[in-house]
């Protein structure tokens, strides 16, 4: 199908579409690195910088893409809210879809839109979709159902004039296989949320974000047990995203290297699109769903659909389904940084005096990469593990 896409980012979205047979014909989006990596990555394809400024969408456009700002609607970002004035951008979608009638609309966003000021957000979504005719389906979607060692929840919103999107997007249902711990398994945090939370991951990273409370975007860390502290490298992280390595390169030609982890951090993952992607137009299946109505007023669930008749809330899992996952520790093919002494020392504090929940071998080893870091040792390249003299 034909797809125009709004704030396309480094093109997430549209990369899983392709993989799933759909062709995108306009790229909107108003930041220059993305759009050196959107000019790299999708040659030829029309463009637009500011969806404001967007008056029509081209001609026979099918599914209208839009994995809208966050930033006002997630737990570290500012928590506007649906009014904020980026998340509040959602209004341009509405916009462009009313006037062309797209059979189709996918929207993906952070989960924490069901709970901000009650799920004013998923509320005010979902009330403008019937008021315009659509059925809606949304589910809330761990990246690592697709077998990539990133833990990292979002919600996919289907929504369609022409099909119920119920039938497509509760069709497949998996137990979630998440890791128990295995002696030398590598783990991720967040070393930069130090009192908030350490976003702890078994053989996986946490999700990778756009922002950090440091203020500037920064990957997260991997304790490999018996080993060390390290930071993944950007490469990597493109590629726990399912992009391939080098994917933000071009961006480097309009910002400084750093701003790539922002970009990743934001983009959606692709098999995750690539698998919505799939399912529209595709078979539709008739599923048992376990379902309940939704009340009012009520809390917004991880999956939950409606349209002309009721609303109700879907039980399923957030794993559709169950890629045979890859170890962190494997998964990681480029040269790994050791936590810098810096960071390792601010962690800790923020660690030991907080009201974080950690393992003692956590702290141990912590304790011993700051300790190996301060003597220097691995400044020579010897790994962090090494006793300190
Ligand atoms: C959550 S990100 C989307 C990421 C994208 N789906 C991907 O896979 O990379 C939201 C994007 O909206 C862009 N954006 C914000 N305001 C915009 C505007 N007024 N017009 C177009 N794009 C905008 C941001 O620059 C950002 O790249």
């Amino acid at each position: 199908m034909k797809v125009a896409s709004l704030f396309s980012g480094i093109g997430g979205m549209e990369l899983g579409l392709a993989k799933s047979g759909h062709a995108t014909s306009l790229l909107v989006e108003i930041d220059p690195a993305a759009n050196a990596v959107l000019s790299a990555r999708f040659p030829g394809i029309e463009r637009a910088a500011d969806v404001r400024d967007s008056t029509t969408l081209p001609a026979g456009t099918e599914i209208l893409a839009a994995g809208f700002p966050c930033q006002d609607l997630s737990q570290a970002g500012q928590t506007a809210g649906i009014q904020g004035s980026r998340s509040g951008l959602v209004g341009e979608v509405f916009r462009l879809a009313a006037k062309s009638r797209v059979p189709w609309i996918l929207f993906e966003n952070v989960p924490f839109m069901l709970q901000l000021n009650r799920g004013e957000a998923i509320r005010q979504i979902v009330d403008e979709l019937e008021a315009m005719g659509y059925a809606w389906a949304y589910r809330k979607i761990d990246t690592r159902a697709f077998g990539l060692p990133q833990r990292r929840e979002r919600i996919f919103l289907l929504a369609s004039l022409a099909a119920n999107p119920a039938e497509l997007l509760f069709a497949d249902d998996h137990e979630p296989a998440i890791p128990t711990g295995r002696p030398g398994m590598a783990c991720g945090f967040y070393w930069t949320e130090g009192t908030r939370g350490l976003g702890w991951a078994a053989d996986a990273v946490p999700t990778l974000k756009g922002g950090s409370s440091v203020g500037i975007p920064s990957p997260p860390a991997s304790w490999i047990p018996g080993d060390g502290i390290y930071t993944p490298d950007i490469r990597d992280c493109e590629r726990l995203q399912g992009f391939d390595a080098d994917w933000t390169k071009p961006a480097e030609g309009a910002a400084r290297p750093g701003y790539r982890w922002k970009l990743v951090g934001n983009a959606v993952s692709v098999p995750a699109a690539e698998w919505v992607g799939a399912l529209i137009g595709g078979a539709r299946t008739r599923v048992p769903l376990r379902t309940l109505p939704l009340a009012p007023e009520g809390k917004w669930p991880n999956a939950a659909f409606g349209g002309s008749g009721a609303r109700r809330a879907v039980s399923c899992s957030t794993w559709p389904v169950a890629v045979k996952p890859i170890p962190l520790a494997g998964f990681l093919q480029y040269p790994l940084r050791p936590l810098s002494e810096r960071a390792a020392t601010g962690f800790h504090s923020r660690l030991t005096s907080g009201r974080l929940r950690y393992s003692p071998e956590f702290r141990e080893a912590l304790e011993r990469h700051l300790a190996a870091a301060i003597s220097g040792c691995w400044r020579t390249g010897t790994p962090p593990s090494c006793s300190p003299p």
